[in-house]
């Protein structure tokens, strides 16, 4: 097989590359945003040429900075939207098919239910329009590419949310989290090897489809538990319990320019039914991450 990362200097899709390469057999060309900008269809296209026939394109790459793209909706749409349909058109003109990677933010979050891959949409952001553009023009494009939505991306060398949590709490005495603001954290690592499944076994596997670990959180659960993880593993904190505080208190504090969707657990018994198993908990993907992963990223953290 030979599969086109694009993306592949983000968090998701340098762990893609990495594991896709461990299978023999498979070539994995990378593509970063030097050698494949998604401002504009002439350098996709120019790309894609260059890289020959394939026969798989994951897509990892977007514009993910959610107050940013409320900012500037048409770079949002071009970058997550367009250059995604113009992606899934080449590919399916040369016979391959796509894995683009979509998110959580596709929904509005009044639902408490965990969200199904056949839940109506309806962003309440320019990041989460142009996102679920990209779903809509990839689709367009070919019904055999999939659109994998995963939510709350934590770990790996970036670490996200949990890294940020055990770094403030090595600083401060103090620290509080939002509390009402509920989804699945989902390892990065755990993503990937979902990718890599799907790559080779999940030809089945079309349109829509949800995975993030099992479980479901709120910000504050899921700091707490990081913090957990850092105690048994030694870490010098200076605070061991996160406050509480709320997502208008929060956006007020930071100046968020965009709304972030309250609910948005995704429900993955598409993806349990396809793999025969349920993912891992997220307390496990997180203690996983604590232990395994945490100390490098502090390191280059400080660098
Ligand atoms: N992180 C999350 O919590 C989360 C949640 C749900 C869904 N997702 C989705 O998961 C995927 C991977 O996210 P991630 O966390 O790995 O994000 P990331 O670390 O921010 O990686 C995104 C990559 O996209 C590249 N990129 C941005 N603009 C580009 C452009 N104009 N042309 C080409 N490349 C461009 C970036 O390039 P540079 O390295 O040059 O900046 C970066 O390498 C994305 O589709 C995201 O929407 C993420």
């Amino acid at each position: 097989m030979k599969a086109l990362i694009v993306g592949a200097n983000g968090n998701l899709g340098k762990l893609c590359v990495l594991r896709l390469r461990q299978h023999p057999g498979c070539e994995v060309i990378a593509l970063s945003r030097s050698e494949m900008n998604l401002e504009t269809d002439l350098a996709i296209r120019t790309a894609l040429d260059a890289a020959g026939n394939f026969d798989l394109l994951i897509n990892c790459a977007a514009w993910t900075d959610v107050d940013a793209c409320e900012t500037d909706p048409a770079k949002a749409n071009q970058v997550n939207g367009h250059a995604v349909g113009v992606m899934a058109k080449v590919a399916a003109q040369g016979g391959a098919r796509m894995i683009h990677i979509s998110t959580d933010y596709v929904f509005d979050g009044s639902q408490t239910a965990p969200y199904r891959e056949e839940d109506p949409t309806g962003p309440i952001g320019a990041y989460g329009a142009s996102k679920l553009l990209g779903e809509q023009k990839l689709l367009a494009a070919s019904p055999d590419h999939l659109a994998l939505r995963v939510s709350w991306l934590f770990g790996s060398a970036a670490g996200g949310f949990p890294l940020w949590v055990v770094r403030q709490a090595m600083k401060s005495d103090t620290l509080s989290v939002v509390s009402d603001k509920w989804g699945s954290p989902t390892g990065v690592t755990d993503a990937a090897e979902a990718i890599v499944f799907l790559a080779f076994h999940g030809r089945e596997a079309r349109g829509v489809l949800h995975f993030c670990n099992s479980g479901q959180a709120s910000w504050h659960d899921w700091g707490q538990c990081a913090l957990d993880q850092a105690v048994k593993a030694g870490l010098p904190l200076k605070t061991t319990q996160l406050g509480e505080t709320t997502m208008e208190a929060l956006a007020a504090k930071a100046g968020w320019k965009a709304r972030r969707p309250i609910h948005s657990t995704l429900c993955c018994d598409r993806y349990a039914a396809l793999r025969g198993e349920k993912p891992r908990p997220w307390q496990d993907a997180v203690a996983d991450y604590v232990e395994n992963d945490l100390s490098a990223s502090l390191q280059a953290s400080e660098l």
